[in-house]
């Protein structure tokens, strides 16, 4: 099937191009100005459909072109968003042009995917992705984030990990890659990313978790804007390969609502819950905000306690008790234990190869730790690895250093 080609011109919806891309079938060309002379010359290309706004010049200004394009049959979508243009929205559906008047990129994208009966990318069914974090810095995303993966790689689930903290990027230390090596910062704020454009992009580590890091230490480390991120999640959401997509995700879930998007990508939060007064209501605050901005968001949130330092007066149980009461919807996954032998020997004793925090010491607390979370989050997800759980004897076999062997029986949960 040959692409319909969809010309967009507009400066106040931002990053339509991006949601644009993310729909099958469709080419699009975009210029931030709708003048004219832009116009006149665009419209000599033929375009199949037309978007265009009263952002650069009055309604009025556009009146021949507009009705150019619809003499010749180009379907001619048209954004009205000041007051001194709503008289003339019946005249131009009149025309044969369709009109909107909301200006926010999301209905925008919606509404002309559906007039033009577009269908979205196909993405990986197979695909489960997670987003972890909390409002709060410090509480153990990164090391979470970095242990689940590890969990489900060795399970036989492709794992990328995807620095979602560019303020903070935990990826490129824990992983002992340079982080200037490759991020997708710089590419996603051009616009979307092709899927083969992404693919180039993602470290085949030595672990076998797969990396795609957030930050260029050295360049502006700039945000991107949401419009970027949720085309950088739909291009992810397309990678075949990619059986679980980890987002280890910023605190400032507001002005980078990264959680909300993988959630609207039918994806799941993962809120790492370090008890105490503070962090308690943080979490509380998040799933609130989360509740609040994707309908059901609850029953894909997972809460997991992390256990308080030595000395530490605060009880998981009175955090639970708080989560609950608020949020009864919320399921615990469990509780991360705390060993800061096996986190310091993983970090301290090689200093350029990454070793797994999993992978060292005797009597490792984490290990039943995250075969048990990683199991309940596989059975909370509809997904079937390849690989085996270790039966209990058989823990320091997989998670000693050796990977476990024999492929399970598994019911289309392998590809
Ligand atoms: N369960 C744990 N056991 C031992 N150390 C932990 C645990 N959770 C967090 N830490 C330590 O706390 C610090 C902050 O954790 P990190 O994962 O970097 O947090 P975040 O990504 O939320 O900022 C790190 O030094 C980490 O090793
Ligand atoms: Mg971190």
């Amino acid at each position: 099937m040959t692409n319909m080609e969809l010309y967009i011109a507009t400066s106040t919806v931002r990053g339509l191009k991006p949601l644009l891309d993310t729909y099958d079938g469709v080419y699009v060309i975009q210029s931030d100005l709708a003048t004219p002379e832009i116009l006149t010359k665009q419209l000599q290309t033929q375009p199949h459909a037309l978007f265009l706004d009263d952002s650069s010049v009055p309604i009025t200004a556009l009146w021949e072109v507009i009705n150019k394009a619809l003499l010749s049959g180009i379907r001619t979508f048209i954004g009205l968003y000041t007051p001194a243009s709503q008289p003339y929205a019946e005249q131009l559906r009149g025309g044969g042009a369709k009109v909107i008047t909301r200006p926010d990129a999301e209905s925008v994208a919606a509404w002309i995917a559906q007039e033009l009966g577009l269908q979205h990318k196909a993405v990986s069914r197979e695909q489960r992705m997670l987003s972890i974090g909390v409002a709060k810095g410090g509480v153990g995303k990164t090391l979470l984030t970095t242990l689940l993966a590890e969990g489900f790689q060795r399970r036989g689930l492709q794992t990328l990990y995807l620095d979602g903290d560019p303020s903070n990027p935990g990826g490129p230390t824990t992983y002992r890659v340079s982080a200037s090596s490759l991020s997708y910062l710089h590419l996603a704020k051009k616009g979307a990313i092709p899927v083969n454009v992404l693919q180039q992009h993602i470290i085949h580590h030595p672990s076998g978790i797969h990396l795609l890091l957030g930050a260029d230490p050295g360049g502006d480390d700039t945000d991107l804007d949401l419009a970027a991120w949720r085309g950088l999640l739909g291009t992810v959401r397309q990678l075949p390969d990619e059986r679980i997509v980890l987002v280890d995700t910023g605190p400032d879930y507001k002005r980078r609502p990264y959680a909300a998007t993988v959630l609207r990508e039918d994806g799941y939060v993962i809120l790492p819950v370090q008890p105490g007064q503070a962090q308690t209501t943080a979490a509380i605050n998040m799933l609130s905000h989360l509740a609040n901005k994707v309908p059901g968001a609850e029953r894909r949130c997972f809460i997991v306690y992390v256990e308080p330092e030595k000395g530490s007066v605060s009880k998981v149980s009175s955090a639970r008790a708080m989560l609950e009461s608020n949020f009864p919807g919320v399921r615990e996954l469990g509780v991360l234990p705390r060993d800061a032998r096996a986190v310091s020997m993983a970090g301290e004793h090689h200093h350029d190869r990454y070793v797994s925090p999993l992978d060292v010491g005797g009597k490792n607390k984490l290990v039943p730790a995250i075969t048990t979370l990683v199991n309940d989050l596989c059975t909370a997800m509809d997904i079937m690895p390849p690989l085996s759980a270790p039966r209990s004897g058989l823990l320091q076999r997989m998670f000693g250093g050796q990977r476990a062997q024999a492929p399970e029986t598994s019911s289309g949960g392998a590809r």
